[in-house]
């Protein structure tokens, strides 16, 4: 920037609105398809990833102070030859968004939220969470709602191809979650009208995912709507889906995060009830016994084909036998 103004004679505070937007879409357009050699890079980052996310799981116990988990991944990805892709989320506070608070105590009954992932010595970043239990295994009232993530997930990639939009792959996904929050009793009413209206944001208020390569939200420096929108996909204005980073049509080459969660905020949940918010659709009462449950999210990288889509990097562990294994020692 303090070269353009020097070139440009054209002052910091200027130069955003100077841009050229056909620039800006010749660069997206560009960047949005990744070459062989560019996916080739992304699974190495998600691989380191995952052996980031291994070892924490593995290293995880009572007593531990997150920090020092935090510490551990930042460490592996400096280790494998590369950095961090952004700041460690690693906390026992999943319900809080974007939280990179490492001072709390592993206690036993707990989930421990972990979203980090590696960057690659070319700068190609990962992008991955995982959720599992401090104990050896997950409470049977953690399972059900780890379930639904995972089964949302599962669907949503299974789902990804070319031409779909991803904005119907959200609400698709808000929809799976918000029928399996009726089965345990904590949604009521018609699933449909309450994804509609935007209900389910109380459980799931962020978006399913966004593109990711040389940044971790590729791109968006560019401005968000030039990468996520399009003249004919526009950005909802709902609490929620309104930020969905990407909601376009999918097309191949595209590579982008698929990370469902639910959430227990009782700030939110609170705010709600004292509004009498979506009465029709929400079973307060229930909540009760969840106000300290926490978060769980599940986030891979996924690569869109021509036919279909290809989960990048070695598999992470992510079913609840698979999860359960390592913190055996497995
Ligand atoms: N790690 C930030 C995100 O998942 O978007
Ligand atoms: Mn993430
Ligand atoms: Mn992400």
């Amino acid at each position: 920037m303090l070269l353009l103004k020097d070139l440009l004679n054209l002052p910091l505070p200027k130069q955003k609105a100077a841009a050229s937007e056909a620039f800006i879409r010749g660069v997206v357009a560009q960047r949005a398809h990744k070459s062989d050699e560019e996916i080739a890079e992304m699974e190495l980052a998600v691989t380191v990833t995952g052996v980031m996310h291994v070892a924490a799981m593995r290293e995880a116990r009572e007593g531990r102070v997150e920090a020092e988990l935090a510490g551990l991944v930042e460490g592996l990805a400096v280790a494998n030859g590369g950095n961090l892709s952004y700041p460690v989320i690693l906390s026992v506070d999943g319900q809080i968004l974007h939280n990179h608070y490492h001072g709390n105590i592993l206690e036993k009954g707990q989930l421990v939220l972990g979203d980090f992932g590696a960057e690659t010595a070319m700068h190609y970043a990962g992008d991955i969470t995982r959720t599992f239990p401090v104990n050896d295994h997950f409470s049977n009232k953690q399972k059900e709602i780890y379930q639904i993530v995972l089964d949302a997930e599962n669907n949503a990639i299974a789902s990804l191809k070319p031409g779909i939009t991803y904005q119907q792959v959200h609400l698709n996904a808000a929809r799976q979650m918000a029928d399996g929050l009726k089965a345990l009793g904590l949604m009521k009413g018609d699933m449909a009208e309450a994804v509609a209206q935007g209900a389910h944001a109380l459980f799931f208020p962020h978006g399913l995912g966004h593109m990711i390569g040389l940044d971790v939200h590729d791109m968006e420096d560019l401005g968000e709507q030039y990468v996520g929108y399009t003249d004919n996909v526009h950005r909802s204005t709902q609490f929620g889906t309104a930020y969905l980073r990407l909601g376009r049509a999918l097309e191949p080459g595209f590579v982008l995060t698929v990370e469902p969660g639910l959430y227990f905020i009782p700030e939110l949940i609170d705010q709600w009830r004292r509004k009498k918010m979506f009465t029709d659709f929400i079973n307060y009462d229930a909540l009760k016994k969840y106000r300290h449950f926490g978060g769980v999210r599940i986030e891979d990288n996924v690569l869109i084909t021509k036919t279909g889509h290809r989960v990048l990097g070695e598999p992470i562990p992510k079913t609840i036998e698979e999860v359960e294994s390592i913190r055996m020692g497995g």
